[in-house]
């Protein structure tokens, strides 16, 4: 996992919880990386699951919700980040049927070490959109956050329902309908 989505998620818990949860959740962890991050980097993702757990614990937060939020987060680094990927779109829907083919694909050229879901469009029309997230990380919740606010940044909103084809969440439908 890219050391971007690590500093992040860092800075983020920094701001809602305070620096000492930072450091709680880092102590309470086995981190080969020492919750030593730069944004280029690549780090295991049991890294990140251990910090998202230990959060969770310390919260009472459910992991799904943290990483809602965390994506809603995500979405305005990568607006910052990566203005030109965005401006090609006009639709969020367009958009979100993309990601496999064309955002993600870009991402890959810029950190080749990058570990990205697959995203596999089941049917499309110009309101609505169902499509199967695949990823050993299940990060659904992620995924959501992202739709969600890829649809806030069209002035637009939907309604996503998930369904998960595997207990674990390594095999989740997303059916959105614009509202
Ligand atoms: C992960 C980039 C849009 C879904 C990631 C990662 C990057 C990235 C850098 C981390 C990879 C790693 O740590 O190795 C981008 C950029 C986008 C974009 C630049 C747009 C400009 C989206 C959108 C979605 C999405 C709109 C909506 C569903 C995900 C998910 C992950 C991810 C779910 C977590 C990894 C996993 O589940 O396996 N993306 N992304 N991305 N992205 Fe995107």
């Amino acid at each position: 996992m890219k050391g971007i989505v690590f500093t992040e998620f860092l800075d983020l818990v920094e701001a809602k919880f305070g620096l000492e949860m930072v450091d709680t959740i880092i102590s309470q962890s086995e981190l080969e990386s020492e919750g030593i991050y730069t944004a280029v980097g690549t780090y295991k993702f049991s890294e990140m699951l251990q910090l998202l757990q230990h959060l969770s614990t310390n919260t009472n937060i459910e992991i799904d919700d943290l990483l809602l939020v965390y994506a809603e987060h995500f979405f305005d680094v990568l607006k910052q980040s990566y203005p030109g990927l965005l401006a090609t779109y006009k639709d969020p829907i367009d958009m979100l049927a993309s990601i496999e083919n064309h955002i993600h694909v870009e991402v890959r050229k810029i950190y080749p070490d990058a570990e990205l879901p697959t995203f596999e469009v089941l049917d499309k029309t110009d309101n609505s959109l169902v499509m199967v997230y695949k990823s050993s990380r299940a990060m659904h919740h992620f995924g959501l956050g992202l739709m969600n606010k890829t649809f806030e940044h069209f002035d637009s909103t939907a309604t996503i329902e998930l369904e998960k084809m595997k207990e674990d969440g390594t095999e989740v439908k997303f059916i959105i309908n614009r509202n």
